[in-house]
């Protein structure tokens, strides 16, 4: 019988889902392949979509620096190299000017409504510091409790720091949430964080189970995988 000398079970339902952003919920990795891709096509850098898997979940500045190492080239002085940044944003802004709700992602909704009925809060961990530009566009902003990107951080993933802030603004701990993720990065992170990863994509081989879309994600699915790995933690 629970009397005040018994310890409460451990908690071990699944209280929140984490999403990435970007290549998850919506295709803004492609806008970024392009405004990459136009910029290395203008400074004479070779760069293509195997590169552009190195940038996934990467910031804005690191993404550049992968750039000319892939390229072997040195970086250029200070005012160039953030100029280049700045230009690789600006079209990459013009492109997600360009977003409708309908460029969310099959499924995304479906799930997320799914998981709002069965009381589990859901937030976005983005290192983007275009994510409230993107939810506004995309009219995604109302399916969160809570957001936490490139703006609030300053290590990027795979450093859990984004994931840690979003569970604590949904009020819970690492060991009650679960991440979402399509970069390497993004899956180490969700791990550094102390949390298990459902997978998008083969760059994140890693995670507990992986998907090939969104659209396949069920919240039966996510149940299984945060049970069973809090079985073995
Ligand atoms: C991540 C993307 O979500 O955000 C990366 O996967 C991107 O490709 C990073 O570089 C930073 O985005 P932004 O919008 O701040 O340049
Ligand atoms: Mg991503």
């Amino acid at each position: 019988m629970a009397g005040p000398q018994t310890q409460p079970a451990r908690d071990r339902a699944l209280r929140g889902v984490i999403f990435d952003l970007d290549g998850v919920l919506v295709t803004t990795d492609e806008f970024h392949f392009r405004a990459w891709k136009e910029l290395a096509d203008e400074l004479g850098l070779a760069f293509d979509r195997e590169v552009n898997h190195t940038l996934r979940g990467v910031s804005r500045q690191q993404s550049l620096r992968n750039i000319y190492a892939h390229n072997r080239r040195a970086l250029p002085p200070d005012e160039a190299f953030a100029a280049q940044c700045d230009r690789k944003n600006a079209r990459y802004v013009e492109l997600v000017g360009g977003m409708t709700p309908a460029d969310v992602l099959a499924g995304s909704i479906r799930l997320l409504e799914a998981l709002r009925a069965a009381g589990i809060r859901c937030a976005v961990a983005s290192a983007s510091k275009n994510t409230p530009l993107v939810l506004e566009r995309t009219g995604l902003r109302k399916y969160f409790d809570a957001v936490a990107d490139g703006n609030d951080t300053t290590r990027s993933k795979p450093d859990p720091e984004v994931f840690l802030a979003a569970a604590a603004r949904l009020g819970l701990t690492p060991a009650q949430c679960l991440g979402v993720e399509d970069a390497a990065v993004g899956i180490e992170a969700i791990h550094n964080a102390g949390m298990p990863a459902a997978g998008i994509g083969e760059q994140a081989r890693a995670a507990e189970r992986v998907f090939a879309s969104v659209g396949e994600l069920t919240l039966g699915a996510l149940n299984e995988i945060f049970a069973s790995w809090a079985k073995r933690s």
